[in-house]
C-alpha cells in the first residue's frame, strides 16, 4: 500500500521552501509535525497496517520524517540571517560616537574624614559606639555635670523637642550610654551629629563631632597627651602640639589641644589670626562627678575624654576655607573628593 507517496514527500518540502519567515516556517512545522499534524496523524496509521507492511510503512514514514525536519532547520537558519540582515540595515549604528558617560558618586569629604578617623582610633584599640541625636536632657547635660545655669542650656543655643528631650548638642552623652553599659577598662569613640542652634559664617545648626573615652584604672594625663599626640601625628604628620588650660563641666583638669598651623608652619597668618596654632579639640581627666552619675567607682576608676569637631579636621586636611562648601552640596566642590 502507499499511503506514503513521492507527492506528500514534495508538497511538504514545497510549503517549507515558500515559507518567507521565522514565524510561517514555525505554523508550516506545527501542521506537518504537531500533535495533529499530517505525519503525526499518518503515524497513527501503523495500526491499521498489516504485519507485513509494517516495517516498510516505517521505513518511509521515518524518512519523511526526517527530510522534513531537516528542511524546516535549514530554511529556518536561512531565515533567520536574513531576518537579522535587514534589521542590522535599518539599524544605523554609528560606532564611532563617543560612549555616554557614567557620573560616579563618592563619599562627601566629611564621611570620608569620619571613616578615617575612626580607622586611626581603631587601630589604637578604641570601640566605635553610637548614640541616638534625639537625646535626653539627663545624658546630654545632667549627667555630664553641666549644672542648670550653665549657657549650653539656653533656649536659645539648644533645640528642644520637650523639656526633657533636645537634639543633642555634643556627642559627649554617648559617654554616658557606653559608661552604663560597660564596664571599665575600655577605650571608645563615637562620632555623629550634633545640633546647635546657630547660624553664621563659622557655624551650622548640624554639624558633627567625634568624642573619645577611655577609663580604667591608673589612666592619667600622660596616656591622654600620648594618645592624642599620636593621632595628631597620624593626621597631620610630624608637627608641634601644645595643651593649653581650659574649662569643661565634664572634666577635670581640662585642656584644648592646638596644633602648629597647617598653613604658616607657626609663622602666623590669617588662618590662626597670627597665633601659629588652630585649636583643634577639647579634652581632659572624667571629673569625678561624672564617674559618679554612671555608678562607677570614682576611687578606683580614672579616664580621659576629648571632642572634636569633625569639620574643622576636614577643613585643616583639605585646606578648605569655608565652612558652607560641606552644606551647600555643590558638585563642583564635591567632585574634587572623588
Ligand atoms: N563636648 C564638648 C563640646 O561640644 C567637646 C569636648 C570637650 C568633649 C572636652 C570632651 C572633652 O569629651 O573632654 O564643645
Amino acid at each position: 500500500m502507499s499511503i506514503i507517496n513521492l507527492e506528500m514527500k514534495e508538497t511538504a518540502l514545497k510549503r517549507i521552501e515558500e515559507s518567507t519567515n521565522v514565524l510561517e516556517i514555525e505554523q508550516v512545522r506545527v501542521e506537518l509535525l504537531g500533535k495533529k499534524g499530517t505525519i503525526t496523524e499518518l503515524s497513527k496509521k501503523m495500526k491499521e497496517i498489516s504485519n507485513e507492511e509494517k516495517r516498510e510503512f516505517g521505513q518511509k514514514l521515518n524518512e519523511l520524517r526526517d527530510s522534513i525536519i531537516e528542511a524546516i532547520e535549514n530554511k529556518k537558519e536561512i531565515l533567520k540571517n536574513i531576518e537579522q540582515l535587514s534589521k542590522l540595515k535599518d539599524e544605523t549604528l554609528d560606532i564611532s560616537l563617543p560612549g555616554r558617560k557614567v557620573n560616579k558618586g563618592g563619599e562627601h569629604p566629611i564621611t570620608q574624614t569620619t571613616n578615617y578617623l575612626k580607622e586611626i582610633f581603631m587601630n589604637m584599640g578604641f570601640d566605635v559606639s553610637e548614640g541616638p541625636e534625639i537625646e535626653k536632657t539627663e545624658y546630654n547635660f545632667d549627667a555630664l555635670n553641666i549644672p542648670e545655669s550653665h549657657p549650653s542650656r539656653d533656649y536659645q543655643d539648644t533645640f528642644y523637642i520637650k523639656e526633657n528631650e533636645v537634639l543633642r548638642t555634643h556627642t559627649s552623652p554617648v559617654q554616658v550610654r557606653y559608661m552604663l553599659e560597660n564596664k571599665p577598662p575600655f577605650r571608645m569613640i563615637a562620632p555623629g551629629k550634633v545640633y546647635r542652634s546657630d547660624y553664621d559664617i563659622s557655624h551650622t545648626p548640624m554639624f558633627h563631632q567625634l568624642e573619645g573615652l577611655m577609663v580604667g584604672e591608673n589612666i592619667s594625663f600622660a596616656n591622654l597627651k600620648a594618645i592624642l599626640t599620636e593621632f595628631v601625628k597620624k593626621v597631620f604628620g610630624e608637627t608641634k602640639v601644645r595643651f593649653r588650660p581650659h574649662f569643661f563641666p565634664f572634666t577635670e583638669p581640662s585642656a584644648e589641644m592646638d596644633v602648629e598651623c597647617v598653613i604658616c608652619k607657626g609663622q602666623g597668618c590669617r588662618l590662626c589670626k597670627n597665633s601659629g596654632w588652630l585649636e583643634i579639640m577639647g579634652c581632659g581627666m572624667v571629673d569625678p562627678e561624672v564617674l559618679k552619675a554612671v555608678g562607677y567607682d570614682h576611687e578606683k576608676y580614672t579616664g580621659f575624654a576629648f571632642g572634636m569637631g569633625i569639620e574643622r579636621v576636614t577643613m585643616l586636611r583639605f585646606g578648605i576655607d569655608d565652612l558652607r562648601a560641606f552644606f551647600e552640596n555643590d558638585v563642583r566642590f564635591l567632585r574634587q573628593f572623588n
